[in-house]
């Protein structure tokens, strides 16, 4: 390690999640502070293309671009061994994968029309089956490479809805039929803090830190009421930039948060804090 604290020289990083908003991002931040990144996507079509694209800014051998259905701990561990082959260990995994409706425009359909009381188990279901099973079986398979080399970090990817409830005052859009952030996506992130902290707590003494960040509202060409309403009810009056999750992810895969571990660091600009 250099002076930097900050730096990532020489660390080996698997994203889950990688061809997604977030995810594409804090790889790109990963390879230009340094580490070598296994971009582990879940749509098989999209890996020819995130291979080019990441390959036109940095060296092909710092990164592999893989697929992994994080609900198969066989596909997981196929995907954690191909880093191990690439690379000789990992560092740090990211868990970031996920089921997430979204409010910009081009997720409009995929938002809860039906109201809690009538939502369907088996939506349930899918998100219990990818937010927690798939963050655990991701997180064991990645315990079991880094145990044997003495440590490792993880960092899950919570959201602030982790913490609080969504306040519908901000999916109200003047028509009477505000649509909600689905109750799967509320119940399952909120299993990662507490997981988080479970990892932690039993493996600290093994030097694996594990860590979650809580983002909210990451600006992803939104507009409309939601848009308006996020800047009312937003201490600090505007959704994230992308480029703001970087820091959050650096500092947590880095020997800046030596000392850090079982925490949620909350990246949303304020609001849970009124
Ligand atoms: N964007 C935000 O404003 C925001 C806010 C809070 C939390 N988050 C969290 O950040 C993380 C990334 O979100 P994002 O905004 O980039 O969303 P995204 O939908 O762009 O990315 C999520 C990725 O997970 C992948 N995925 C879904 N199911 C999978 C499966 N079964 N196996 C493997 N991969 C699978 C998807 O293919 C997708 O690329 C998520 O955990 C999300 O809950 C995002």
């Amino acid at each position: 390690m250099g002076t930097d604290v900050f730096s990532l020289d020489g660390r080996i990083i698997l994203v889950t999640g990688a061809f997604g908003l977030i995810g594409s991002r804090i790889c790109r931040t990963f390879l230009d502070r340094g580490a070598s990144v296994i971009l582990a996507g879940h749509d098989a079509r999209r890996a020819e293309a995130v291979r080019e694209e990441t390959g036109e800014a940095h060296p092909q051998s710092r990164f592999r671009v893989s697929t992994v259905e994080i609900t198969d701990p066989k596909s997981v561990a196929r995907c954690v061994s191909d880093c191990v082959e690439a690379f000789g260990r990992l560092d740090v995994l990211v868990n970031n994968a996920a089921i997430d409706a979204k409010f910009d425009p081009a997720h409009a359909a995929e938002l809860d029309a039906h109201g809690f009381e009538n939502y369907p188990l088996e939506k349930f279901r899918k998100s219990v089956d990818v937010n927690v099973l798939g963050t655990v079986a991701a997180t064991q398979a990645a315990l079991r490479v880094m145990l044997p080399k003495g440590g490792g970090n993880v960092i899950n990817v919570a959201s602030v809805y982790s913490e609080i409830s969504p306040n519908p005052a901000l999916y109200e859009d003047g028509s009477g039929n505000a649509r909600q952030k689905p109750a799967d996506y509320v119940a399952t992130k909120s299993f990662i803090p507490n997981f988080t902290r479970y990892v932690a707590a039993t493996y600290a003494r093994r030097n694996i830190r594990c860590n979650a960040i809580a983002p909210h509202g990451v600006f992803h060409g939104h507009d409309g009421p939601f848009l308006r309403n996020f800047e009312k009810l937003s201490p600090m009056g505007r959704m994230a930039r992308l480029d703001e999750m970087d820091g959050p992810f650096v500092f947590l895969a880095s020997q800046a948060s030596s000392y850090v571990t079982g925490i949620t660091l909350l990246v949303d600009g304020g609001w849970s804090a009124w």
